[in-house]
């Protein structure tokens, strides 16, 4: 596929350091050396040592190249206790909670982000979404000029027209329950600067609902309506219009009936959904429906990145992933 390609080709340039917390996961062992084998990044293990190597040598996985973290026997082990100490003494924390917290391998990882000892982390394969998340949303926090934040999927739709020739960018499926209008807004943005840096298109963004251009009235198209000012309001520079139903949004014969004077409308590449249950709802539709490949959910407005994987991904899932956080790194980095 020509986008992963091309996401691969600017991992190799610039390698970067990426930590994946699941040290003894079978499916990250294997990862683990396809990565390092590609010269994607410089992977970081966390784990136990002896127990990770013993893994590796059932599965005959070749870990030259590889780094092994293991928090117990780390001389960084207290840094980072006194580090995320510091963080969150005023929520409430002790010393005596930040000694056990820290040796929790997500934690652990987070913190080598935080700390600079590592550029990027992806975890996942056996944790939930919130457990990777939380740690990120307390260590990491949001880039400066960030409110919130988010996730987006690449969706790649074999032999469709719709979005930029069958890829299209979906938000925010995976992480904010009910954004406000302002979060939703902040959403929206975030989504159109991975279009632009990531995925290097000019982003063409719709807002999502049941209604297009006040055809419905209710406090959930309000809600979108607001969130579409203020996007446009924040940036200018951006074609980002709504509310407007899905097929206003990728179908132009739709368009130009329902919105006639819409530069997003007929051609949206960027769908921003009004809530999670919508998003996680159509982002699966997409995918078992048309077949589509769905490659996310990829985290953005992090600090530093951080990504998920699902529970169920392949060892292929992961180099994809951590492809994609190196070249977030990059961006990041450059900015
Ligand atoms: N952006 C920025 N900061 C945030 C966000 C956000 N989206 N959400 C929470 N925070 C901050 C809070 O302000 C808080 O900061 P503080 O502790 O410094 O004051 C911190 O993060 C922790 O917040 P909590 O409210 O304690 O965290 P919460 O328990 O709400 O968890 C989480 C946040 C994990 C993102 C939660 O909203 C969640 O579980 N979301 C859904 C995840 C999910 O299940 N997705 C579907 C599955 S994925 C899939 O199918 C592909």
């Amino acid at each position: 596929m020509e986008l992963m390609k091309q996401i691969w080709e600017m991992a190799q340039q610039d390698r970067k350091k990426i930590v994946l917390p699941e040290g003894d996961e079978e499916r990250t062992l294997v990862a683990s050396q396809k990565i390092t084998e590609i010269g994607l990044a410089h992977v970081i293990l966390v784990g136990n040592t002896a127990k990770i190597k013993e893994k590796a040598q059932k599965l005959g996985v070749n870990l030259e190249g590889v780094t092994i973290e293991d928090p117990e026997t780390s001389g960084k082990l207290q840094g980072y206790i006194n580090g995320f100490y510091e963080l969150r003494k005023s929520k409430g924390m002790t010393l005596e909670k930040a000694e056990k917290i820290v040796r929790d391998p997500l934690y652990f990882g987070t913190m080598m982000v935080k700390m600079d000892d590592a550029d990027g982390m992806v975890s996942g394969a056996i944790h939930t979404t919130g457990d990777l998340l939380r740690p990120g949303l307390q260590i990491i926090k949001t880039a400066p000029g960030v409110s919130v934040v988010s996730s987006f999927f690449i969706m790649m739709v074999p032999g469709s027209k719709y979005g930029e020739e069958g890829m299209l960018l979906f938000s925010d499926c995976a992480v904010n329950p009910n954004p406000t209008a302002d979060q939703l807004a902040a959403i929206a943005i975030a989504t159109a600067d991975t279009a632009r840096n990531l995925c290097k298109v000019e982003p063409r963004v719709a807002m999502l609902s049941f209604s297009t251009m006040g055809s419905a009235d209710h406090e959930l198209v309000e809600k979108v309506r607001k969130a579409t000012e203020k996007a446009k309001e924040l940036r200018p520079d951006l074609m980002i219009d709504g509310e407007m139903q899905l097929d206003a949004a990728i179908v132009e014969k739709v368009a130009s009936q329902k919105a006639p004077n819409s530069n997003v409308a007929g051609k949206a590449n960027v769908l921003i959904f009004p809530d999670l249950q919508a998003g996680n709802i159509g982002y699966k539709l997409v995918q078992r429906f048309a077949n589509a490949e769905a490659i996310g959910p990829v985290c953005q407005g992090f600090a530093k990145p951080i990504n998920d994987l699902s529970r169920g991904c392949s060892s292929d899932d992961i180099v994809s992933v951590v492809a994609l956080t190196a070249v977030q790194a990059q961006t990041i980095k450059n900015s």
